[in-house]
Parts: C-alpha cells; structure tokens; sequence
C-alpha cells in the first residue's frame, strides 16, 4: 500500500492508527523511500545508518575550512526550522540547534508552553499546526508519550505538512540518541559493531535511549546484549520480545561486576526520578550501578564507556579523564549526525558527499 492509499484507508481517526504495527505504520513517515518524519529507531535500518554516519564524517571533514562552512551553511539558507521542546533539555536542544547553523536552517523556538497561547487553552495539536505555518521542519520534545508520533500523523493530514523530528517523547523513544549512539560506537570500533558486546547498565525501565539502542541492535550481526539493573528497574518486556524476535542474545543481572570484563562498551544511564510518581525510586539502592575508577582495572583495554548524559553519581568524574570515557565526545558526535539526518530528510546529503 502506497503513501496516499494508506492516507486514505487505515488513517482516518488517530485510536485506529496509532494501534497499527511499527512496520505498519512506517510509509506514512516516508517519502520517496526517504525518511520524511523521523520519529522511532525502527526507521533506522543499516543502509540508513550507514549513509548518515558517511554523511555526517563527510560534513565534519568539509566544514574543517572557512570555505568549506560556508558552502555547508548554505545548503539549507531557505529553511525555517521550530524547536518545540517543552520538556527540559540540553543536548538534544543544543545539538538540533547548532546542526541547523551549520546547514544554514533559520530556527525559532519554544521551551516552555506558558509563553504559548497554549495558557489561553490551545490544545497542543493546535500550538504545533500553528508552528508548521511559519517553518518547514518541527524538532520536538514532549513529555507525552506518543505525542510527536500524533503530531506527525496530524501534520501528514494538512495541506501543509512539514517534517517532525523526534528529540524524546515521554519514557518512550528518542531516535536520534540512538542514531549518534550507534555513529559513537561505529567510530569507537572502526565502523565494525558487529560481534560486539554491549551492557547497558541503570534505569532500563524509564529510560528511553536504551530502549532506541535496543531496537537499533537488530542491524547488527553477532552483537549481544547485557542488561544490568536493580530488579525495580529492569529492561521493558516489549523490548526483550523484540529482541527474542531478532535473535539478538542477551542477558539480564543485578551484578555489574560479572559483566564488567566481557563488554566491548558500557552504556551507563541515570535514574529517571523525572518519571517517579510513586516514589519508587527512593526505595532503590543504586550504587551498585555506579561506575567508579577503580573499576577502570576490570574492563578491556579498549572498552567504551558510553552515557546520554546528564549524569548525576553514576560515574565518577575521575573517570573523565581515562581514553575509554567516550560521553563528551559522544554528545558532540550528536550535532554532526542530527545535520547528517537533517540534511538527508531535505534531500542536500548528496552535495555534501559531493563536497
Ligand atoms: N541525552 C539527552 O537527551 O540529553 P538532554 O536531555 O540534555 O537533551
């Protein structure tokens, strides 16, 4: 079924479509085979991957020159981009940001919904249309889960749609963490993920970038999985389901330590007190899950620790200072591969590898 036949049958009423499969639901985010609305990891296969960490090396390596920053930022000068980002954030809203400065993209932005007329009682789905007025291209983050997957449903039912882009929603998905996570260990291990082992180590219920990293394993051949955590906050079922259903092995323990020495990258999380309406955080002891210097003497040589940042305790700052500790180069990864996905979704990837 083609974009428009789809428009037309399944996408009537928003209950019906947001019950279809991922698989299901995808031609209605792309264009021309392209990514048009990048909204879940599952859109990430490896060929897209791939194409987006050349891309984004080939961007890095033009902009190197004044002349080469200056053909980037204008790729994309007749663009307007919104950020609606109306749940705290740092990187993601940094990194979007200076991505579209590098393509040139003008940007405006929201932070925070008092400031909108959604205080006068818009509805959100309102606010945003509104926003597609005035940009070609919406970067949003929303504490609802399913929201900016709704809001690009929506839009695709305008006259005018634009291009969403997920930057998190709710406990959920954040794609693009996913996608500059996957390009950090691409670079890490020389472009070869495949075969390697990976711990994700923290808050795996609540956390959503472990969740998109998940489901972006399945490109990957020989790669297996750790999943350590305190019991309360164990890996979602759907998320071991999925990985069952790709035969990607993996193991779940409360015991950092067992794994430590086997992993080729540690992916360390924090506790997400953000989503804790029961107080259940509290009643967790989580240093166990702390990644403290010593513990730099366990692991392999060239071993990755990764972590989506913010931090709070569970690493070390000590541990800054050691090679293997990727993060802060792992956050910066992120400005160049959002450009890439960003210049891809407009259709300008292919000057940039031409540069
Ligand atoms: N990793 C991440 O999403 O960071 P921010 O919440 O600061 O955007």
């Amino acid at each position: 079924m083609d974009r428009t036949q789809l428009m037309t049958s399944i996408s009537a009423d928003w209950e019906s479509f947001s019950k279809l499969e991922i698989a299901e639901k995808l031609p209605y985010f792309t264009r021309n085979e392209k990514i048009y609305d990048c909204l879940f990891a599952q859109q990430l296969d490896r060929g897209r991957l791939e194409h987006l960490f050349r891309t984004a090396d080939a961007l890095r390596k033009m902009t190197k020159t004044r002349e080469g920053m200056n053909i980037a930022n204008s790729l994309l000068s007749h663009k307007r981009a919104m950020l609606y980002f109306v749940q705290p954030s740092t990187r993601t809203f940094l990194s979007f940001l200076n991505a579209c400065h590098i393509l040139g993209i003008k940007t405006s932005e929201i932070r925070d919904t008092t400031t909108s007329s959604e205080v006068k009682g818009e509805t959100p789905e309102d606010a945003v249309r509104t926003f597609s007025s005035y940009v070609d291209m919406i970067i949003m983050r929303h504490p609802a889960p399913g929201f900016v997957e709704k809001t690009a449903w929506l839009m695709n039912r305008t006259d005018r749609p634009v291009p969403i882009i997920n930057g998190g929603s709710g406990k959920d998905q954040h794609p693009t963490q996913a996608l500059l996570d996957a390009y950090t260990l691409y670079k890490s291990f020389d472009g070869e993920i495949d075969g390697k082992t990976i711990a994700m180590v923290g808050d795996l219920k609540r956390g959503r970038t472990v969740r998109s990293l998940s489901y972006l394993m399945k490109n990957y051949k020989g790669v297996k999985l750790a999943f350590v955590s305190p019991k309360q906050f164990r890996m979602e079922n759907d998320i071991l389901e999925f990985l069952r259903r790709h035969n990607i092995p993996f193991i779940e323990t409360e015991d950092f330590g067992s794994v430590m020495g086997e992993a080729d990258a540690i992916y360390m999380t924090r506790i997400q007190d953000e989503h804790d309406k029961a107080g259940e955080s509290k009643a967790v002891d989580y240093s166990p899950f702390y990644f403290k210097k010593e513990h730099l003497g366990a692991i392999k040589k060239d071993c990755v620790i990764l972590h989506p940042l913010p931090r709070r305790f569970e690493i070390d700052p000590a541990v800054d200072e050691d090679r293997r500790a990727i993060y802060w180069r792992q956050e910066r990864n992120g400005m160049w591969v959002r450009a890439a996905l960003m210049a891809h979704i407009f259709g300008v990837d292919s000057a940039i590898a031409h540069e």
